[in-house]
C-alpha cells in the first residue's frame, strides 16, 4: 500500500526523520534557518494525510481548508498557541506536542537568563570585548544578588516547577501564581501561594512561565509593572504575547523596575531595531528556551511519534485538543 504524504516544515534531526519515513513520504522543506514559505506549505499540503510543523509555523483555519486529507498536525513544542486547534478538533483531527521532553532544559535556560540579567553577564562580557575595562572598580557593573532573594514564579506547571527546584538549590524565598493551589509543590520546596498582585509586589524577581491563551493575552501590561519594585528584575520565557511589549519597554526605560530578561517575543523573530533591544537594561534571546542537542532531538521525536501514531489512527502520545 503506498504510504500517506505527510509535510515537515523544517529539517529536524536523522533520527525523526527515520521515524517519518517508516510511515510516511516526507515532502521536507530541508532548511535550517528559513522556515517555509506559506505558499510552499499551501501548495504541498493539498494532498497531505500530515504535518510536522513548529512554532515558527503558522496553521490556521486556510491550512486545515487547504488539506482536505489531513488526519494529524504534530508540532516540535509544548506550546501550540500557532495552531487553531479548536478548527482542528471540529474536524476531528488531532494535535500532538510534546510536553515534558523540555522541562528541564528550558528551566535551565530560565535560570541563566535570570542569573545572567542579574549579574549583566552579556554586558560585561561586551564591555571588556569593547576595550572599555580600565580597572576593577568597586561598584562596577554590580547588580542585586540571586542567593536568597524572592522569586515569583507565574505559572506553576512542569517547567514552573522545574525553575522552582532550581530557585530552592539558591536559598531563595518561593512565591507562585497558577490557576489552581498545587499544595504537593508548596510542601516539598516550600513554595507559597500568592496573588498575582501580592506576588508582583514582594519578588524580586518575576518569572512569566504561563501558557499562550486569551486569558493571559498581554497579562504583564503598565498595571502589573507598575506594581513591582523598581528593584525588581521581569523574566519570560513563555510566550511574548504573555507580555505588553511597550508597556515593558516603559517601565525598563523609566526605571520602574531594574531589568528584563527575555527569550520570546510577540513577533518573532524579533528585527534587530525592535524597541526593546535598544534598552540597556535588557538581555534578550532569540527563543531559545529548549535549544539543547539532546532535548531538540528528543522534542523532534516525539513529534514523529505523535505524527506516526495519527496517520495510524491511534491515540497521539501528548495530544492537545481540549
Ligand atoms: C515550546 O516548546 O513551546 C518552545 O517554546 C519551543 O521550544
Amino acid at each position: 500500500m503506498d504510504k500517506p504524504k505527510v509535510v515537515i516544515t523544517r529539517r529536524i534531526p536523522d533520527e525523526a526523520l527515520e521515524i517519518v519515513r517508516k510511515h510516511a513520504e516526507a515532502y521536507l522543506w530541508d532548511s535550517e534557518e528559513q522556515p517555509i514559505p506559506r505558499e510552499v506549505l499551501l501548495q504541498e499540503i493539498r494532498d497531505a494525510a500530515g504535518i510536522l510543523a513548529n512554532v515558527s509555523d503558522r496553521i490556521d483555519k486556510a491550512i486545515f481548508e487547504g488539506a482536505p486529507r489531513l488526519r494529524v498536525v504534530s508540532t516540535m513544542a509544548v506550546g501550540y498557541d500557532n495552531i487553531d486547534t479548536a478548527e482542528a478538533t471540529n474536524r476531528k483531527i488531532p494535535v500532538g506536542h510534546t510536553p515534558g521532553v523540555l522541562t528541564e532544559t528550558t528551566a535551565d535556560l530560565t535560570f541563566a537568563l535570570l542569573m545572567a540579567t542579574a549579574r549583566r553577564i552579556v554586558e560585561a562580557a561586551d564591555f571588556l570585548r569593547d576595550g572599555k575595562w580600565k580597572s576593577w572598580a568597586p561598584m562596577l557593573l554590580t547588580g542585586p544578588d540571586v542567593y536568597g532573594a524572592t522569586i515569583g514564579i507565574i505559572g506553576m506547571g512542569r517547567i514552573g516547577e522545574a525553575v522552582a527546584k532550581r530557585a530552592a538549590g539558591f536559598g531563595m524565598k518561593i512565591l507562585y501564581h497558577n490557576r489552581t493551589r498545587r499544595h504537593e509543590i508548596e510542601e516539598r520546596l516550600n513554595a507559597q501561594y500568592r496573588s498575582l498582585e501580592n506576588l508582583l509586589r514582594e519578588s524580586d524577581f518575576v518569572v512569566l512561565l504561563a501558557p499562550s491563551t486569551p486569558e493571559t493575552y498581554r497579562m504583564m501590561g503598565r498595571k502589573e509593572f507598575d506594581m513591582m519594585k523598581p528593584s525588581a528584575i521581569f523574566i519570560n520565557t513563555s510566550r511574548g504575547q504573555n507580555v505588553d511589549e511597550r508597556a515593558l519597554y516603559e517601565a525598563l526605560k523609566d526605571n520602574k523596575i531594574w531589568a528584563a530578561g527575555i527569550d520570546v517575543f510577540e513577533h518573532e523573530p524579533a528585527p534587530p531595531d525592535h524597541p526593546l533591544l535598544s534598552l540597556p537594561n535588557i538581555t534578550a534571546l532569540p527563543h531559545i528556551g529548549s535549544a539543547s542537542i539532546a532535548t531538540r532531538t528528543a522534542m523532534a521525536v516525539l513529534a514523529a511519534k505523535n505524527l506516526a501514531a495519527g496517520l495510524a489512527g491511534e491515540k497521539l502520545l501528548f495530544c492537545a485538543n481540549p
